[in-house]
């Protein structure tokens, strides 16, 4: 069964800071991404400025266990990497980090990839992909469309180009809860025959692997690998269905020549 809120206008105000204080996280750390630096010190920067200049809280510490402010996620790991001080970046790598924070009891919640110097072109391209994977989903969002159809997008388009979809995580609700319905599934599968609304809330965060679509979970209990060692890419925004498209909510301003925080999708 489907339950999914339906948030206020006062609620979507709410949002709209704790979003804009997940991206401006993003914004922030991306100077810090160099090679020889921690993931356990990345880590550290995002939680202080979230707690002491931001003064909210972050989402993930704590979080069923989890043991970091933030998600760190490096080259053939999927998501959930644990920060660590013994966890250098290196030329090459690709680098995802997931930052949830919590403001006023209303959660925002992003992430992007960053390259530890130059990528490899099969890297660039997963990267490239994913994002785009996730902008294209993102304009098909309005009120009656199905839900299913985010799915389809992506799908669809990263097949063509090569790519497989994870599977086993997927977008999902969020507001005064981290994770609630619906469920936003990356591939072609049930919606339950959900029917997007104004007002409803969710992440869009393909997972997108270089090679198979399978995974391993390590023996940490957090840290999710491709199972056969290729690399993986994730983009994440939350959006917010309006009257006639949707809002991205968590958008920065880099991403302002490619895609609108206000989309009119037809
Ligand atoms: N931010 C992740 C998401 O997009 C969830 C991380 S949960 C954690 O849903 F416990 F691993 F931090
Ligand atoms: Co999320
Ligand atoms: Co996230």
């Amino acid at each position: 069964m489907n339950n999914i809120p339906i948030r206020t206008a006062a609620e979507i105000e709410k949002l709209r800071i704790a979003c804009k204080l997940a991206s401006d996280v993003l914004v922030m750390i991306e100077p810090y991404v160099k090679e020889g630096v921690t993931t356990g010190e990345l880590d550290r920067i995002c939680h202080d400025y979230i707690v002491n200049e931001q003064k909210a809280i972050p989402a993930c510490l704590n979080y069923h266990g989890f043991p970091k402010s933030v998600c760190i996620s490096i080259n053939e790991v999927i998501c959930h990497g644990i920060p660590s001080d013994d966890k250098k970046l290196k030329k090459g790598d690709i680098v995802n980090i997931d930052v949830t924070v919590i403001k006023d009891g209303y959660f925002g919640d992003n992430s992007k990839m960053y390259f530890v110097g130059e990528p490899s072109l099969k890297d660039k391209r997963l990267c490239e992909v994913t994002q785009e994977a996730m902008y294209k989903a993102i304009r098909v969002v309005k009120p009656g469309v199905r839900l299913n159809q985010i799915g389809k997008v992506i799908q669809t388009y990263v097949e063509k180009e090569g790519f497989s979809v994870v599977r086993e995580y997927c977008g999902h609700g969020i507001g005064v809860e981290f994770h609630c319905d619906p469920q936003v599934l990356h591939y072609y599968g049930d919606d339950g025959g959900v029917i997007l609304q104004e007002g409803m809330v969710f992440t869009i965060e393909p997972m997108i692997n270089a090679g198979k679509k399978e995974l391993r979970l390590m023996k940490d209990g957090w840290t999710v690998k491709t199972k056969d060692r290729s690399h993986s890419a994730q983009y994440e925004h939350q959006i917010v269905v309006t009257k006639d498209g949707c809002e991205i909510m968590t958008i920065r301003d880099e991403e302002l020549e490619r895609i609108s925080r206000v989309l009119v999708n037809d």
